[in-house]
């Protein structure tokens, strides 16, 4: 009964138009290409990946085997859709209270080029205790963001000092083998996530 996954060009601007227009008047506000993906079946998902956590260690993703893994692409330096996935995955993992154990969380950067193993535990110190944070190579990045058909883009703004990232901003649920579940909007309410979660935790708990 798992639904093929349909992506109708559900991007996030952490750019933040909002950002640039609160903080720089006259900014214009950008816009993210109109993207539309083809229905992806649930197998083409996901997939292998190997990067560095914010401990500096290698990890890949079968180490979280036998866990359902919660997985997220964003940016440390997004200014807002990014804190609210992440802040929904943390409410949502206290809901759970010791069942959260039986969950990896997982934050993949989209922006290795800042988001060092240091930075990442920085950013991860506000968010749920659990929560692995995983960087490395231009290419680590872009072998997991294509493995879970995510889309990101580096955006030059002349106008800003820092550049941005223009991302998908699912959060992915996978299996205890690393299969595709679903998927959800980074802004899903955490009690409704919370819920999928306590299903799928019951599924493997017998
Ligand atoms: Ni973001």
């Amino acid at each position: 009964m798992r639904a093929k996954l349909t992506i109708v060009g559900l991007l996030a601007a952490c750019a933040g138009a909002l950002g640039a227009l609160t903080f720089i008047p006259g900014a214009v506000e950008t816009f993210l290409p109109k993207r539309s993906m083809t229905t992806v079946g649930q197998a083409m998902v996901g997939g292998p990946f190997e990067m560095t956590n914010q401990a500096g260690e290698r990890v890949r993703d079968e180490a979280y085997r036998g866990k359902l893994m919660l997985v997220y692409f964003g940016f440390t330096y997004c200014p807002d859709i990014c804190p609210a996935g992440l802040q929904v995955m943390t409410a949502a993992l206290d809901e759970l209270g010791k069942d959260a154990d039986k969950v990896a969380p997982i934050f993949i950067t989209v922006d290795p080029e800042r988001d060092t193993p240091e930075q990442m535990k920085r950013y991860l110190d506000s968010f749920h205790p659990g929560l692995v944070g995983l960087t490395g190579s231009a290419k680590d990045v872009d072998k997991a963001a294509k493995a879970y058909r995510v889309y990101y883009r580096k955006a030059e703004d002349a106008a800003l000092s820092e550049y941005t990232m223009d991302h998908t901003s699912f959060i992915y649920l996978m299996d205890v083998n690393g299969r595709y579940i679903t998927h959800f909007a980074h802004a899903v309410e955490p009690d409704k996530l919370a819920a999928r979660l306590r299903r799928e935790i019951a599924q493997i708990g017998g």
